[in-house]
């Protein structure tokens, strides 16, 4: 939900801008500027569409000077037009502000501001926080930010730059992300880490309501009170090629072909290989919370929520603990019937989701322990979450997530067999069992992306529908609404996904020749009921997709087209059956020329309510 860069130090900033916005673009891109200050003078640029436009823009004029903001936008408050675009600026164009979040209390401010007789040009929320920066600004930018935050209510990262005073970027945040980047006689600002890559790998992650002054020189942090602080400064691990598409079309099919090697990432260090057993030696989860767990919770939103429902089925046939599992945007607003004997597990890639993090903080205060699963390092839900489980995805950049959703289920299939070992519900061989599948499923992955050209022919058939109807039971339900997911998100193509087993009490009406149906039908031992479903299915002349188990020659009679994915355990098919349709979903939108990497209307990370 917008993307956020700054830099200060002796290149041109323009370069570095424009090069972060577009590692960014994925948090946003339906409009984007930059400021620049030189000689207590700032310059604007800014306009509607992606970052393209803006170069296109400055191709007219560059302006110059080695200090600046960036911002690329994903409208809440205003449509995206030149004049909502950010930066903002207050009345006599001395302060400007970029902003990623939502001001609530904009409104009275405004007013209050209008009455004080400053005047405003755009529709955004974000307007109020130059003018009101303006309204408190006596000589000290840094004491102008401090004093106006006290006023805002709802989320912020913002960076704020004054022709007045000495050059500095004063930055803050509440809510939304915000990491400054260390160089040598240099300094940036970002919304996240790709961003910085290419610059610099050492960063400071700001707390909530931080105020940090940034020279070029270094950067000085205070809390709300004024306190000066001492941060760590952290090296991340993450290097710039990660953030290349490395000869792919589309980060997302980059992503997808790097799915065998997040697997990999997952199973090294967390499985003992001599005894084939989970070992989680990182995890801080106390043994006597695994052991006195009543319930567990896992509350995420979009396909992080659908990760979490293939792990109930996994935790509570693993460790025969009930689960509930929630989207975090209800679950906040539910009355809360969490007791301190229940974990909550909160999934997210980002770790920025707003409304996973307002979860966080509502179980947090009803005394659960909080676990928290995510692929970004100092991210809020690693940094507030009791205890957290990296998904080793490394960095996830096309908007639909992928690699990151296997990521997740992996973490969920070793947690789960953590548990298990400790609360003694399953023995060492049947752990080992599972172990050992988990342990094949990177070249059973390999094995699926080989056959990505028959994924290929299939999209070239199906791509012409308007409607799709995913079909899983069991642990491969949350698989069939993933699927769906995906291709709506990407290709703009209706697409519902629900249990085989309800289809006949409603969406069934829905179907005929021109409706075609996915269906996930492995082997388990819910086959034969899903074979029942899709007889019902073809029994209206509909076209059926089936995701399906190698060797099952039944299958070939009953559909009109299958993919065959390996033989492995039940519990492990949704790992295998996911991929297939990710790939499908990503041929589909990019036969019908779609932006697959930046669908519209959506960005990377929801960090708004
Ligand atoms: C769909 C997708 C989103 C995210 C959701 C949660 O492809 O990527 O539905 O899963 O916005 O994001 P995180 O996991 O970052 O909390």
């Amino acid at each position: 939900m917008c993307g956020i860069i700054g830099y200060i130090g002796s290149r041109e900033a323009v370069p570095i801008l424009l090069n972060g916005l577009k590692k960014l673009e994925y948090r946003g891109y339906d409009s984007a500027g930059i400021a620049i200050l030189k000689d207590n003078r700032i310059q604007i640029k800014k306009c509607k569409g992606k970052i393209v436009e803006l170069e296109n823009l400055l191709e007219r004029g560059l302006p110059k000077g080695n200090a600046g903001l960036g911002h690329t936008r994903w409208a809440t408050h205003g449509k995206p037009n030149n004049l909502n675009a950010h930066p903002h600026n207050g009345c006599n164009s001395e302060i400007v502000v970029v902003h990623n979040g939502i001001i609530e209390n904009y409104m009275p401010l405004k007013e209050k501001l209008i009455l004080e007789g400053h005047n405003f040009t755009s529709e955004t929320d974000t307007e109020v926080l130059p003018h009101l920066i303006e309204s408190n600004y006596q000589n000290d930018l840094t004491l102008a930010v401090k004093e106006s935050i006290k006023e805002i209510e709802g989320s912020y990262a913002i960076g704020v730059i004054s022709s007045l005073g000495p050059e500095k970027l004063v930055v803050s945040r509440c809510g939304s992300p915000l990491i400054i980047g260390v160089g040598e006689g240099e300094m940036f600002l970002a919304s996240d880490i790709p961003a910085l890559l290419g610059y610099t790998n050492r960063v400071i992650f700001l707390g909530e309501k931080e105020i940090a002054t940034i020279t070029k020189d270094g950067v000085e942090i205070i809390d709300s009170e004024g306190n000066i602080l001492q941060k760590d400064i952290i090296k991340i691990e993450w290097d710039e090629e990660m953030t290349e598409k490395s000869g792919y079309k589309h980060f997302m099919l980059k992503e997808i072909f790097q799915e065998t090697m997040v697997i990999r990432n997952n199973l090294e260090g967390r499985i003992n290989l001599s005894t084939k057993t989970p070992e989680l030696n990182d995890l801080s989860l106390p043994l006597d919370k695994i052991k006195e767990m009543e319930r567990i919770f896992i509350l995420a939103c979009g396909s992080s929520y659908y990760t979490a429902l293939a792990g109930k089925y996994i935790l509570e046939e693993l460790i025969g603990v009930p689960v509930e599992v929630d989207y975090s945007s209800e679950f906040r607003y539910r009355k809360l019937l969490l007791g301190k004997k229940d974990l909550t597990i909160l999934i997210s890639q980002s770790g920025e989701t707003a409304d996973t993090i307002a979860a966080l903080k509502a179980c947090r205060e009803a005394g659960s322990h909080i676990l928290g699963l995510t692929n970004v390092r100092g991210s809020t839900i690693s940094r507030e979450a009791d205890s957290v489980m990296y998904i080793k995805a490394g960095p996830e950049i096309g908007v639909a997530t992928t690699k990151a959703f296997i990521g997740q289920l992996m973490c969920l299939y070793i947690l789960s067999l953590y548990f298990a070992q400790v609360r003694k519900t399953l023995n060492s061989s049947e752990i080992e069992k599972i172990v050992s599948e988990l342990m094949k499923i990177p070249q059973m992955v390999e094995i699926i992306l080989l056959e990505d050209p028959k994924i290929v022919k299939l999209s070239e058939e199906f791509y012409k529908y308007h409607n799709f109807l995913y079909l899983g039971r069991g642990i491969n339900y949350p698989i069939a609404l993933e699927g769906a997911l995906k291709l709506k998100e990407i290709s703009y193509i209706h697409a519902e996904g629900y249990t085989a087993g309800e289809m006949k009490h409603g969406p069934i009406a829905l179907l005929d020749k021109t409706f075609p149906v996915v269906v996930i039908v492995p082997q388990d031992r819910i086959y034969a009921k899903v074979i029942n479903n899709i007889k019902e299915v073809k029994a209206r002349d509909t076209l059926v997709l089936a995701i399906a188990t190698e060797g099952d020659k039944e299958i070939a009679n009953i559909v009109d087209r299958a993919f065959f994915i390996p033989r492995t355990l039940d519990i492990l098919y949704p790992i295998l059956s996911v991929i297939p349709l990710q790939l499908f979903a990503y041929h589909i939108a990019d036969k019908l020329g779609c932006d697959v990497d930046k669908p519209r209307n959506l960005a990377k990370s929801v960090t708004v309510e």
